[in-house]
C-alpha cells in the first residue's frame, strides 16, 4: 500500500462573500485571531504526515507565497532586537512542509482545480483539504489524520462527512449510505448539492477527502454538473462505480469560515480558547447587558 504523502489545497476562489476584503488578498489569508485560515489547514495536513502540499491558486497568490516563504529582513530585525518569540511565529509557516503552487486557469469548479494538480500527484493516494472548513478535534487526531487511518485499513478512497441540518443539505455533496460499520460507511451514491427536500441522507461532505489517483481519469471527462461546474463529487461517484469509495464520519468540531457569520463565530470560539478569554468574555457580557436593556 502506498503511503499518503501529498495534499492538494484549492485556494483559487474569488471569496465573493468577503468583498471588498478579498479584492486584493485571497480569502485564505484572512486571519482567525492572528493566523491565516490557510495556515490552520496546512498544519492539519502536516499533522497527518503530509510532506508535500500543492496549493491551487488563482489570480492573487502573492500573499500566500510570501506567507509560507522566509522573510529574511523581518527575521533579521527580530533577531537583532532579541524578539525570539515573534521570530518563531514568523519562521514557523515557512518550516511546515514543502509547499508548491499551480494556477487554475479558469474557474471551472472544484473538480477542475483538483485536475490541475494531476502531474504533481502522479500515481499516489493523496488528500484534499478545503479551506472553508477548519476542523478542531481537541481530544484526538485531526480530521485528515482520521481519513489516513481509514485508508490504511481499507486501502480505498475515504471521504470525510458529518451530519448537517435538513435545511442545509442543498449546499453540500451528500452521500447515500449503503451500510455502516461504526463511523465508516459504504456508499451507494455521492450527489452534489441535491435540491432541497431530495437529499438521500444528512451526511454531507465537509472539505476533507482521501483519494486514490484513479480519480483523475474521471475528472478528465470534465463532466459538467451542479451549478455548471466540473464537480469533484461527480468524479467521486464515477470512481465509486469501479472501486470502493468509503465515507467516514470524522470526529471534531467543524467551523465554517467560508461565510461571514461562521467566520465571526469561529473567531469568538478561538478567542475564548486563547489567552484573550477573560477579556473577550467580559466584553461580551457587557454587550449582552447593553442589548438586554
Ligand atoms: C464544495 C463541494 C461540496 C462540499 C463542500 C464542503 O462545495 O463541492 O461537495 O460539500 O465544498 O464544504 P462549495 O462549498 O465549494 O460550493
Amino acid at each position: 500500500m502506498k503511503k499518503v504523502r501529498k495534499a492538494i489545497i484549492p485556494a483559487a476562489g474569488y471569496g465573493t462573500r468577503f468583498l471588498p476584503a478579498t479584492k486584493a488578498i485571497p480569502k485564505e489569508m484572512l486571519p482567525i485571531i492572528n493566523k491565516p485560515t490557510l495556515q490552520y489547514i496546512v498544519e492539519e495536513a502536516v499533522a497527518a504526515g503530509i510532506e508535500d502540499i500543492i496549493i491551487v491558486t488563482g489570480k492573487q497568490k502573492r500573499a500566500i507565497e510570501d506567507h509560507f516563504d522566509k522573510n529574511f529582513e523581518l527575521e533579521y530585525e527580530l533577531n537583532k532586537k532579541e524578539k525570539f518569540n515573534l521570530l518563531e511565529k514568523v519562521k514557523q509557516p515557512s518550516e511546515l512542509a514543502n509547499i508548491h503552487y499551480v494556477r487554475q486557469k479558469e474557474m471551472a469548479g472544484l473538480g477542475d482545480a483538483i485536475l490541475t494538480a494531476k502531474s504533481f500527484i502522479g500515481d499516489e493516494p493523496f488528500v484534499v483539504l478545503l479551506g472553508d472548513d477548519i476542523v478542531v478535534n481537541e481530544l484526538g487526531d485531526p480530521a485528515t489524520k482520521q481519513l489516513v487511518d481509514q485508508y490504511e485499513k481499507t486501502n480505498s478512497s475515504v471521504i470525510g462527512v458529518q451530519t448537517v441540518a435538513d435545511n442545509a443539505t442543498h449546499r453540500y455533496g451528500i452521500i447515500d449510505p449503503a451500510s455502516q460499520d461504526d463511523r465508516l460507511y459504504e456508499v451507494t451514491r455521492f450527489v452534489e448539492k441535491p435540491a432541497p427536500g431530495t437529499a438521500p441522507s444528512n451526511l454531507a461532505i465537509l472539505g476533507r477527502y482521501l483519494l486514490t489517483p484513479g480519480i483523475f481519469k474521471h475528472l478528465e471527462k470534465k463532466y459538467v454538473g451542479a451549478g455548471g461546474e466540473i464537480q469533484l463529487t461527480d468524479a467521486i461517484q464515477m470512481l465509486n462505480e469501479e472501486e470502493k469509495v468509503y465515507a467516514y464520519d470524522f470526529k471534531g468540531n467543524r467551523y465554517d469560515v467560508g461565510e461571514t457569520d461562521g467566520f465571526i463565530k469561529t473567531t469568538i470560539d478561538f478567542a475564548l480558547k486563547s489567552e484573550l478569554r477573560d477579556d473577550i468574555l467580559a466584553y461580551m457580557k457587557e454587550k449582552i447587558d447593553e442589548n438586554e436593556k
